[in-house]
């Protein structure tokens, strides 16, 4: 950030964007005269309101019936301050606006934003946020090798809240990899996997996975008819397909056909210019 003013944090969801900014943020605070204010965008669905909720973070409440915009601007324009937009990827188009003009107008001002997509604008520094280290390769590690791998950690930390029994060891430390392998490294996939583990050992989990994944991440978005093949079997055993669904949407990337969600029709918007 000491070389950008703009940085947005990308990746597919689930991945530990927003994580990853309120780290920033409360390491930052010292560094700005004036702060850190950080505005979660993941409710907002009218980007029309983002400045809104903006000048609500600033606790710029006697609007005076100008335009709010101008206000948040007004204040932002003689301070120090990082501002961090968080998720987005929901009112891309207005955060790209917003953030132009801010930085723009307020040289003080430095921005961080998360996103699966890039902001657009000129000098942004877009970082993509890496999923957790998982093994590759067909290696069979031993289980004291995996710990250096976030990912595995990640499951054996969650799996051992919901069963303090659970230990990784020479049996199932190969499905377990297989586990966090298949989950892309991405952290809540690996948290609802590790969950079951009262349930499931990690290679009924492995199996499950294996049997799930190809067909939701194809896009295929209803149940196959009942004995089908590719049926989830765990719906016996009170495993909801929404379950599937949930780890899918949070594994597949955000290019995938199973997120369905609008394409941005977005013309890149005026260019930022440094102040
Ligand atoms: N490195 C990590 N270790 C443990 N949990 C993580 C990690 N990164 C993300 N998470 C968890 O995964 C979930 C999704 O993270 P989040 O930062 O909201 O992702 P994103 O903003 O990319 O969608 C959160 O519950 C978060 O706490
Ligand atoms: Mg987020």
């Amino acid at each position: 950030m000491s070389e950008a003013r703009l940085v947005t944090l990308t990746g597919p969801g689930g991945v530990g964007k927003t994580r990853l900014a309120a780290a920033v943020a409360s390491r930052a605070t010292a560094g700005f005269a004036d702060g850190v204010v950080f505005v979660g965008l993941g409710e907002l669905r009218d980007g029309a309101l983002l400045a809104n909720l903006v000048a609500d973070r600033l606790g710029l409440h006697d609007l005076s019936g100008q335009p709010v915009a101008r206000v948040v601007i007004d204040h932002l324009r003689r301070r120090e301050m990082l501002v961090v937009l968080d998720n987005c990827e929901h009112v891309l188009e207005a955060s790209a606006g917003f953030l132009a003009s801010v930085l723009e107008r307020c040289p003080g001002v430095v921005a961080l934003a998360t996103s699966r997509q890039t902001l657009g604008l000129d000098g942004e520094r877009a970082v993509r946020v890496p999923p957790l280290p998982v093994p590759v390769g067909d290696a069979v590690l031993a289980p004291e090798e995996l710990e250096q791998y976030d990912g595995v950690r990640l499951f054996v930390d969650r799996a051992t809240r919901t069963l303090p029994s659970f230990t990784i060891t020479g049996a199932n430390c190969d499905a377990v990899v297989q586990v966090c392998r298949q989950l892309d490294g991405l952290p809540p996939a690996i948290e609802l996997a590790a969950a079951r583990v009262r349930s499931l050992s990690p290679r009924q989990i492995a199996d499950r996975l294996a049997r799930r994944l190809p067909a939701l991440a194809s896009g295929q978005r209803t149940a196959p008819p009942s004995g089908s093949p590719s049926r989830p079997t765990g719906g016996r055993s009170g495993s909801p397909r929404a379950r599937a669904m949930r780890w899918s949407r949070s594994t597949a990337p955000s290019s995938s056909p199973i997120h369905a969600a609008p394409s941005w029709h977005r013309s890149r918007s005026a260019p930022l210019r440094s102040a």
